[in-house]
């Protein structure tokens, strides 16, 4: 079993029954899923919110219920995959491009669990997406250019990736250290930026492998 199968799959573990959920979107918590969805045919009762869909594709085939924000009240856990995370629990998201309702549901919820393989430790958050509206995007990214980030347009192929929100995305170079919570600040004054990836002060939790490949779950 591959590193990302036992983190993903152990966070299902967190799950019970009545539980609303979040549903993250990536190749770790994919497992998390997959999981989820066995428990749910041996009678666990769960609702999810997907954060992509992608997720809510998969969700659907697994048999596992959907719900939206209209119909609940809170969200009792969220389980996703990072890109990048500290010794802080403080994290880096947004590689697969849905960091922006991964945000909107991680706010929402009343636990936020983490699933990381070993590759997604580091000592310093360095490469961070930013979401944009399209409309003056090249002004954009003056401005956060002048915040000390290095940012580049994502493309897919040689157009601009496009968020499910229908934005665009900077990748950002953090080349200078700037504490993060300042930096989500500064980004968030930005006219433009939708919202970035940083997500600090948000995790209770994350579940990765120690040396001996044993789960180790870090608050
Ligand atoms: C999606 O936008 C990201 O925030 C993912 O959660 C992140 O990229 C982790 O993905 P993997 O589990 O595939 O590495």
């Amino acid at each position: 079993m591959d590193e990302k199968q036992i983190v993903g799959e152990k966070a299902a573990e967190f799950v019970k029954d009545g539980m609303v959920v979040g549903l993250g979107t990536g190749s770790t918590v994919f497992y998390t899923i997959q999981k989820l969805g066995q428990l749910v045919k041996e009678g666990l009762s769960i609702k999810g919110i997907p954060t992509s869909v992608q997720t809510e594709e998969f969700a659907k085939e697994l048999g596992i219920s959907l719900t939206s924000f209209s119909e609940i009240e809170s969200i009792d856990i969220f389980i996703d995959g990072a890109d990048e995370v500290n010794s802080e629990l403080e994290l880096i998201k947004g590689g697969g491009g849905a960091l922006l309702r991964e945000k909107i549901i991680a706010r929402g919820a009343k636990t936020f669990i983490v699933v990381a393989d070993s590759s997604k430790r580091v000592e310093k958050l360095g490469a961070l997406p930013v979401e944009v509206i399209p409309f003056g995007y090249e002004m954009t990214e003056k401005h956060i250019r002048a915040i000390g980030l290095v940012p580049e347009i994502r493309l897919n192929r040689e157009n601009p990736f496009i968020t499910e929100n229908g934005n665009y995305i900077f990748d950002c170079e953090i080349s200078e250290y700037v504490q993060p919570e300042r930096l989500e600040r500064m980004l968030n004054m930005i006219p433009g930026v939708v919202e970035n990836g940083l997500f600090v002060g948000m995790t209770d939790l994350v579940i990765t492998l120690d040396q001996e490949k044993c789960c180790h779950v870090k608050k």
